[in-house]
């Protein structure tokens, strides 16, 4: 049987090339693997665990906080704030940021997260999960505040997910390529499984909220009618199409077999860029989706160089399979 290569092996090993993960930040990966693990096993527990339901409070966007949305952010607050390799964290579910408290010593990385993605579908079983993104605090010595977070997506240092389905896989990359690591609950650690994860630049399969169609723009309206028309239509073949409404499950497909997934921006709430947040959901999946070779952008311009403004920014995305992201992307400019 072919040697298994843990999550803390494969780690150790890319900090001895050239320093690519320095010591903190491999600590900083380790003890959000964990956390993830934790967060694996209060879904694994559903009702059993009281975490289904409605909590009674909103986050900052103005919605409803699920049980496990609260839970699996103190998950990670808690496993990360003592460790010595952070300075602060922002999360989708916190209005500001949390500095670390100064009984710890303070690190020089940067932790930002959507603690738990896909809210809508933890009450119903379906697969759910974790987004985090890393970045470095500018040089200095002052005290860490919410402006060091505004940097643009190619500044991260590592990005990953976890997607709590079937199987629960950690999706990680540190700029060098897209590793998959499954857990195996009687070890009790993330095993690797898959190395240079690579997306097909072709597909065949789109991923978008087809309800919003009467609110779209015309580049995307052409571009799904175009799909909708199959093999008698302008790109000579079927489309297949899957809406799973969890962006961890939806990319961690793409990453898989290939695809297109787009939330863009619609017509219901015209001042906002699009629904989902740059810093939590857009900088992290889009790195890893150009790591494994495919492309993200807003329509207009890369993702990852969207400078921003404001923490928990919205953004609209279409990632996935480079060919027909390109298209999609080329459409914002001819129409
Ligand atoms: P979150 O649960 O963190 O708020 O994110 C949900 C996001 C994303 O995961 C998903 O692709 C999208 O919202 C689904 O939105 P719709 O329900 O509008 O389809
Ligand atoms: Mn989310
Ligand atoms: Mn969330």
């Amino acid at each position: 049987m072919a040697q298994r290569i843990s999550l803390t092996r494969y780690l150790v090993e890319q900090q001895r090339i050239d320093g690519l993960i320095p010591a903190q930040l491999r600590l900083l990966l380790e003890v959000v693997a964990r956390a993830c693990k934790g967060i694996s096993q209060a879904v694994n527990k559903g009702a059993l665990g009281g975490v289904l339901g409605t909590a009674e409070s909103e986050n900052i966007q103005g919605e409803i906080q699920k049980k496990l949305d609260i839970i699996a952010n103190e998950v990670l607050i808690e496993a990360n704030e003592w460790g010595g390799h952070l300075a602060a964290m922002a999360s989708e579910e916190m209005d500001g940021i949390y500095v670390v408290p100064n009984r710890y010593p303070q690190g020089e990385y940067l932790l930002l997260f959507d603690p738990l993605d896909g809210s809508s579908n933890i009450d119903v079983n379906v697969s759910i999960g974790t987004i985090f993104s890393v970045l470095k605090k500018p040089e200095g010595d002052r005290g860490v505040e919410a402006g060091d977070f505004l940097q643009a997506g190619h500044q991260q240092v590592a990005a990953g997910y976890c997607v709590y389905g079937p199987q629960t896989t950690l999706v990680l990359t540190v700029g060098d390529g897209v590793a998959m690591f499954t857990l195996d609950r009687e070890q009790g650690s993330f095993v690797l499984t898959q190395e240079n994860v690579r997306i097909p630049e072709d597909t065949k399969e789109f991923a978008i909220n087809m309800s919003n169609m009467r609110h779209w723009d015309a580049p995307i309206k052409r571009y799904v009618d175009e799909c909708l028309q199959g093999v008698e239509g302008p790109r000579g073949k079927d489309f297949n199409m899957r809406w799973i409404a969890s962006m961890v499950a939806d990319v961690h497909r793409i990453l898989t077999r290939g695809g297109i997934f787009m939330y863009p921006w619609d017509k219901r709430e015209p001042n906002k860029p699009g629904k989902l947040r740059l810093m939590y959901e857009a900088n992290p999946m889009g790195w890893i989706v150009e790591q494994a070779g495919g492309a993200a952008t807003n329509g207009k311009q890369r993702i990852l160089d969207i400078e921003p403004t404001q923490l928990h920014e919205r953004v609209s995305v279409i990632l996935g399979s480079k060919n027909e992201v390109e298209r999609v992307t080329g459409y914002h400019s001819t129409l």
